[in-house]
């Protein structure tokens, strides 16, 4: 039986296909599309996992759509009419995307696959991030924590799985949004909502969080473990451009210039940004202000989890906590999660955003609806497309690109090896892409993590990106402990996806200069040979050359992009950047 889950037109689109329960496929839009959270209808990412199949629309057996486009439309009519007329904007443009997209959707489904109307069935949005997490999760039964910026009506949600039952018993409803708390601060931090989430988690350790006493004005925690917005300082229940009010500015100044270079006196002007500017105190003054907003709203996040966690704990009993919506890729909070909360393991599956809607409407088809077993435990990420060895041969040379070709992976894997023991930075494609926002060792950007001039190099060189945007270590497995304050490191099933920031040893954050961000800490890796065998070969080599089992694994992407998928979106890159070297399948390209 064949179930295909989609989701789109609100953020990430994206697209699964379940074969007897069991994962065969699942894409995000952006990486065929290379439009940065495309939230389109996903025809690629459904005409990929098809493909990957070797089946036809018309094989598969229901459509799965990740919420009730009816229910969202609901909300959308009840606060703009209790928001009127200030709303009438929000309304209008809202109108015009439900009416041409989301109302149709199972119309466009039905034309694009060639299915009925009855094969076409639409999940809930919590429900849909929860089957995410626990319907593949190793659990025969776990609690189950959703939080994120809103579905229909739903904020966030918690529950118990059992078997392959879901039940929710305890829900937040909009405008009471922890998703939503923190974009707010995202956009006032100059960052695009959606995106910069991840940049004001970076700059959090730059700053002292001075202003939680400020932040805990416009948000209050209740004695359940939820909590309430004071509404007086945001907008966006009424406006589609700004998040927060003149109220929120009177309370926290003046918003940071979208465009403004951050630097503190802590960090000095990077070299890659130029000459520093006359007036470089004042801006770092400033800078440091807005390090220490981040600093306070991640640590008021991070309360407010801890403090939901706990009463998830308590109200169901349960030892592990399956956890999804966009708010579980906050790592630093999921570390503090799994150590203050009570419960001894947390599942988190790559993308737990969105995207990974997808996923979990068409597990809760198969599993819950049509009551089968579970047959399905994630265990790695590699769920994407593939470039085939012919494909990659067949682009060099019609580009006349001069390359090397490998016949043997030891060669190969030796070659990449000396490459980044001389410090060059490489660019690294293989096997199928990552499901999920990460960069896996599938598609990254590799170097050498104990050199202390690499995060500069790799910032000024490729990513062209801020100094607050740590790298992240990839590490053997076995040896994570050795470098990472994370007790039975290899039990953790968040730190395959980069989703625990944990201590970097101290007697070891010299050794690792280049993933151990400003606070001493490091968003590990852990890889395993059996999920990632050319990847943990690598990493083995380079470990028994140097001594350190470690890499610096960035996503394959410029800035603004989305990571690479094929062998010309890979080349692409790698021209466009100073990257010294570039690796698809068994082929090396290098700069001339
Ligand atoms: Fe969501």
């Amino acid at each position: 039986m064949y179930i295909l889950g989609i989701s789109c037109y609100y953020h990430d689109a994206a697209a699964v296909l379940l074969k007897d329960g069991v994962l065969e496929a699942a894409a995000e839009e952006e990486r065929f599309t290379r439009v940065k959270h495309d939230y389109g209808f996903p025809k690629n990412a459904i005409q990929f996992c098809l493909k990957h199949a070797g089946i036809r629309g018309q094989d598969v057996d229901y459509v799965v759509f990740f919420e009730k486009p009816f229910r969202k439309l609901d909300r959308i009519l009840m606060t703009t009419l209790q928001t009127y007329p200030q709303s009438w904007k929000v309304f209008r443009e809202s109108m015009i995307t439900w009416m041409v997209d989301k109302l149709w959707v199972a119309t466009t489904v039905q034309s694009e696959l060639g299915v009925k109307k009855e094969q076409v069935l639409f999940s809930e949005h919590h429900l849909s991030h929860a089957a995410s997490a626990y319907l593949c999760s190793p659990y025969e039964e776990a609690a189950i924590m959703t939080v994120d910026g809103v579905g229909e009506w739903v904020t966030g949600t918690y529950g118990v799985g059992k078997g392959n039952e879901i039940k929710l018993q305890k829900q937040m409803e909009f405008p009471h949004s922890l998703g939503l708390l923190y974009s707010a601060f995202t956009a006032f931090l100059g960052f695009e909502v959606n995106e910069g989430e991840y940049k004001v988690m970076g700059m959090a350790p730059y700053g002292e969080p001075k202003y939680v006493e400020k932040v805990w004005k416009v948000v209050r925690v209740n004695g359940d473990g939820s909590f309430s917005l004071d509404m007086d300082y945001f907008s966006f229940h009424h406006s589609t451009e700004k998040t927060y009010n003149r109220k929120f500015e009177e309370l926290f100044g003046e918003a940071r210039a979208p465009k403004m270079l951050f630097f503190t006196e802590g960090t000095g002007f990077p070299k890659y940004f130029g000459t520093a500017p006359g007036n470089y105190q004042e801006l770092a003054a400033k800078n440091q202000y807005y390090a220490d907003i981040a600093a306070s709203i991640q640590k008021v996040t991070e309360e407010i989890l801890v403090g939901m966690a706990k009463q998830v704990r308590r109200a169901t009993g349960q030892k592990r906590l399956c956890m999804a919506g966009g708010v579980a890729l906050n790592s630093v909070a999921n570390t503090r999660i799994l150590q203050e909360s009570g419960f001894e393991e947390l599942f988190v599956q790559p993308a737990a955003g969105d995207g990974g809607g997808a996923l979990g409407a068409a597990l809760w088809a198969y599993n819950t609806l049509l009551g089968k077993p579970r047959a399905f435990c994630m265990e790695h990420a590699y769920w994407g497309r593939a470039n085939s060895e012919g494909e990659v041969g067949d682009f060099l040379r019609e580009n006349q690109i001069p390359h090397r070709s490998f016949s043997g992976e030891e060669e190969l894997l030796d070659e990449v090896v000396r490459q980044l023991m001389s410090g060059k930075v490489v660019g690294w494609s293989q096997g199928r892409f990552e499901w999920g926002p990460r960069a896996l060792g599938n598609r990254s950007i590799l170097a050498d993590a104990r050199n202390p001039e690499m995060k500069d190099i790799v910032n000024a060189k490729i990513k062209f990106r801020e100094p607050y945007r740590p790298f992240a270590p990839s590490v053997l497995a076995q040896c994570a402990e050795k470098y990472f304050e994370l007790p039975n490191a290899m039990r953790h099933n968040p730190a395959r996806y980069m989703l625990y920031v944990v201590p970097v040893r101290k007697k070891e954050q010299g050794t690792l200069p280049a993933i151990t961000h400003v606070d001493g800490t490091g968003r590990l890796q852990t890889v395993f040979a059996e999920q990632s065998p050319r990847y943990y070969r690598l990493i083995e080599k380079f470990g028994q050359a140097t001594g350190v089992p470690v890499v610096l694994n960035t996503s394959f992407n410029l800035k603004g992009e989305p990571i690479v998928n094929t062998p010309s979106n890979a080349f692409n890159t790698f021209s466009k950047s100073e990257m010294d070297a570039l690796v698809l399948e068994n082929f090396i390209v290098e700069k001339q």
